[in-house]
């Protein structure tokens, strides 16, 4: 490989910092409610399962960042304390509200995965795909969350805004930080 080639341009590099962290935050949240949440009952089992994919996201990122010799952001032990927060907090309302959790990141997440593939185009065939096959977990993720009640938490509408502005928050940050 050329020097040329092994260099990530500086937005392709935002990129991977901000995805790395995002699937880093995305264990972490999940982390918190099944430590709240426990295995049991079907919410549990389904947080379980998408914490999973979440785990195996976060992989893929980790192998991504090393390849391509991008640093991790340096806010991670931030997100690894607020996302678990956020997850113990969301559970602690009960599993309604820690689905809307889910919807609320989801949705965000969505539209930060189109953006960078809009952004993207053609010039990174291996991130594309990457980002594209995550998408599509990561909406039925969203779709999982719905239907298990997410719209049912209490202050649904308040809880959701405050995460999802918590959310472009973190991705601004961690784009650039
Ligand atoms: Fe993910
Ligand atoms: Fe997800």
């Amino acid at each position: 490989m050329t020097l040329r080639q092994a260099q990530v341009d500086r937005d392709t590099e935002r990129m991977l910092r901000v995805d790395q962290a995002g699937e880093f935050g995305a264990t972490r949240i999940y982390a918190g409610q099944l430590a709240v949440m426990g295995t049991q009952g079907a919410a549990a089992r389904a947080i379980a399962h998408m914490a999973a994919q979440e785990e195996a996201h976060r992989v893929r990122f980790d192998a991504l960042l090393a390849e391509r010799r991008v640093r991790p952001t340096l806010l991670q032990p931030l997100w690894s304390a607020a996302g678990f927060a956020l997850g113990a907090a969301t559970a602690l309302l009960g599993p309604e509200a820690a689905m809307a959790c889910t919807a609320a990141v989801e949705e965000e997440i969505d539209k930060h995965y189109t953006a960078q593939l809009d952004a993207l185009g053609t010039k990174d065939p291996e991130l594309s795909q990457t980002i594209g096959e995550f998408r599509t977990e990561e909406r039925t993720h969203h779709a999982t969350a719905i239907a298990a009640g997410a719209e049912r938490a209490p202050a649904y509408p308040l809880l959701s805004g405050a995460i999802r502005l918590g959310c472009r928050l973190a991705i601004r940050l961690s784009e650039r930080v």
